[in-house]
């Protein structure tokens, strides 16, 4: 049997889950908007900052001390994403902003009538960037439908858009709103058999399990540190190829090597520092799981295997709450036997409270949840739940179970 995490020892980590409100403790369901980070995270920004701050390619010994600490980050999010070369890890200020990018320098290479598809279940960051850069090349978007009833995506619809004129895939690994886990592998490989790219969006899976870019052999994959405990920083991994073949919108005395070609302007050294510090601090939870010879990366299976199974747990007990208050409608699968086809992000909605009445409720008992589209607005318009959206609690391995129930109780209170 698979070691369990040691929940106190996570919690101890972060400072942020020690926040009192009116004298009590608050619970962070959140984190599909933003994580809470561990101590070695804040210190190692603020280290960086203090200690070795400074510009990069410099010949003077505390440049050459960040640059150390750089190449030490891209080789840590190499880890984190299964990525055997750090070369092809570029950070960027944000996932959006990065899509933003990648998705100009693509498009310089589709014709008019070339297709692109994006789905109903993505969040807008792995949409509108596509939309707009096909709108400029005359290219012609399709749209994976979605199935309303468990929050999947309709396989069919996917292998109907596709077609020998189909350029790009974007999809997630994960949806932000309904937690559904997409079949993203079967999808690269039917994208490949029509020689199209594929990008996929980790942003709300990365918490949450084991990202393998060679598994899963996708051209490109992005996430947000912001969200698996580190700082506010985007995440870009590309094939080699690729990165080397496409031309970024960049200045021209801007480096062609990578990874810095993909890096514009003075890149964050104090959130890459960061990030480094997060991978290193889900490293340090496997290792206290495992063999502590591990490689990272091995340690990193660890821990998120270790996550996956913890959180499962919660989702079952959250699941079999929600089971009980047939008020509330979840947008998602419920079924207890598909947990590993989602994660703990559970959306609901109640036919007589909006859920911003039932997020500004939580917040006032110290339940710190979310309302509104989270940014999936295609599924928010599919489902018509705009323009409110849903309640969307989310767990994270740092949550407890006294913390699921503490959350279904306000909500039985509501109803
Ligand atoms: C699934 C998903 N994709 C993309 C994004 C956008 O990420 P960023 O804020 O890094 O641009 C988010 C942010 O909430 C997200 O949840």
């Amino acid at each position: 049997m698979m070691p369990t995490i040691d929940l106190s020892w996570v919690r101890d980590q972060f400072p942020g889950l020690h926040h009192q409100q009116n004298g009590n403790s608050v619970a962070f369901f959140d984190g599909p908007a933003g994580s809470q980070v561990p101590r070695s995270v804040a210190d190692a920004v603020s280290r960086y900052l203090l200690e070795t701050n400074s510009q990069h390619g410099g010949v003077f010994e505390v440049s050459r001390e960040s640059d150390a600490i750089l190449e030490r980050g891209h080789q840590a999010l190499a880890d984190f994403l299964g990525a055997r070369d750090p070369g092809c890890i570029a950070f960027g200020a944000n996932m959006t902003t990065l899509t933003f990018a990648v998705s100009r320098a693509i498009a310089r290479t589709w014709q008019p009538g070339d297709e692109v598809i994006v789905t109903r279940l993505d969040h807008e960051g792995n949409v509108s960037p596509w939309v707009l850069a096909a709108r400029d090349a005359g290219a012609v978007i399709k749209r994976v439908e979605v199935n309303l009833e468990d929050g999947t995506l309709d396989q069919q619809s996917f292998l109907d858009a596709l077609s020998p004129r189909t350029k790009l895939v974007a999809v997630g690994l994960a949806s932000n709103i309904t937690g559904t886990i997409n079949p993203v592998r079967s999808m690269i490989r039917a994208a490949h058999d029509v020689g199209a790219l594929t990008y996929v969006d980790a942003v709300h899976f990365a918490p949450h399990g084991l990202v393998d870019v060679m598994d899963l052999e996708t051209d490109f994959l992005v996430c947000s540190a912001y969200k698996f405990f580190g700082p506010h920083l985007g995440v870009l991994y590309g094939k080699r190829s690729h990165l080397e073949e496409l031309q970024p919108y960049k200045l021209r005395v801007a480096t062609n090597d990578l990874p810095g070609k993909w890096m514009t302007g003075t890149a964050c050294h104090e959130g890459i520092a960061g990030a480094l510090a997060c991978v290193d601090y889900l490293a340090a939870l496997g290792r206290r799981l495992g063999s502590p010879v591990e490689s990272r990366r091995g340690a990193i299976e660890s821990a998120m295997g270790a996550i996956q199974q913890y959180e499962q747990q919660l989702a079952r007990r959250m699941l079999t709450g929600l089971a009980a208050l047939p008020e509330f409608q979840l947008w998602g699968i419920r079924d207890l036997h598909r947990l590993d086809e989602r994660v703990p992000t559970f959306s609901i909605t109640h036919p007589r409270h909006s859920p911003q009445e039932m997020a500004a409720h939580l917040a006032t008992v110290g339940c710190y949840a979310w309302a509104g589209n989270h940014y999936a607005l295609s599924f928010s318009e599919a489902a018509g739940l705009e323009p409110n959206g849903t309640l969307r609690i989310g767990l994270l391995h740092y949550n407890s179970a006294d913390e699921v129930d503490r959350v279904l109780a306000e909500l039985s209170r509501l109803a």
